[in-house]
């Protein structure tokens, strides 16, 4: 399998590793097929800005280069902009996954937006976005 240069950059040096205590909001999810698990915390400030993420992910190499790279591009944004991040524009901000792979890519995406609706209910922000799950049941 050939993975681009910025996939093992990300694999091989992830950005943003790690827990936030005091998060605002934290999400869990695991793809059930691999059995592979992501944790995501986001701090976010009044403005709806995205000031700290950070991530941990017991998975693939391909779940974890996508989660780096999915913090990257969220941090410093606002939470309207992170909920637009799919994980199709993570694989091309990577150069791309192998096929067998991008089912992984979807953990951040899902990740994402698991704790940005863990943030809504605490602030009490009716939850108005889905959380794709569409790697289940894929290879
Ligand atoms: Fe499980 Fe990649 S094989 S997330």
């Amino acid at each position: 399998m050939k993975y681009s240069e910025k996939v093992m950059d990300h694999f091989t040096h992830p950005r943003n590793v790690g827990e936030i205590e005091d998060a605002d909001g934290v999400g869990v999810v695991g793809n059930a097929k691999c059995g592979d698990i992501m944790k995501m915390y986001l701090k976010i400030d009044e403005n709806d800005v995205i000031v700290d993420c950070k991530f941990k992910t017991f998975g693939c190499g391909a779940a974890i280069a996508t989660s780096s790279m999915a913090t990257e591009l969220i941090k410093g944004h606002t939470v309207q902009e992170a909920l637009k991040l799919t994980n199709s524009a993570v694989v091309e901000a990577l150069d791309g996954l192998p096929p067998v792979k991008v089912h992984c890519s979807v953990l951040a995406e899902e990740a994402i937006k698991t704790a940005l609706a863990d943030y809504y209910k605490k602030i009490g922000r009716p939850v108005d976005f889905e959380i794709e799950k569409s790697h289940e049941g894929e290879e």
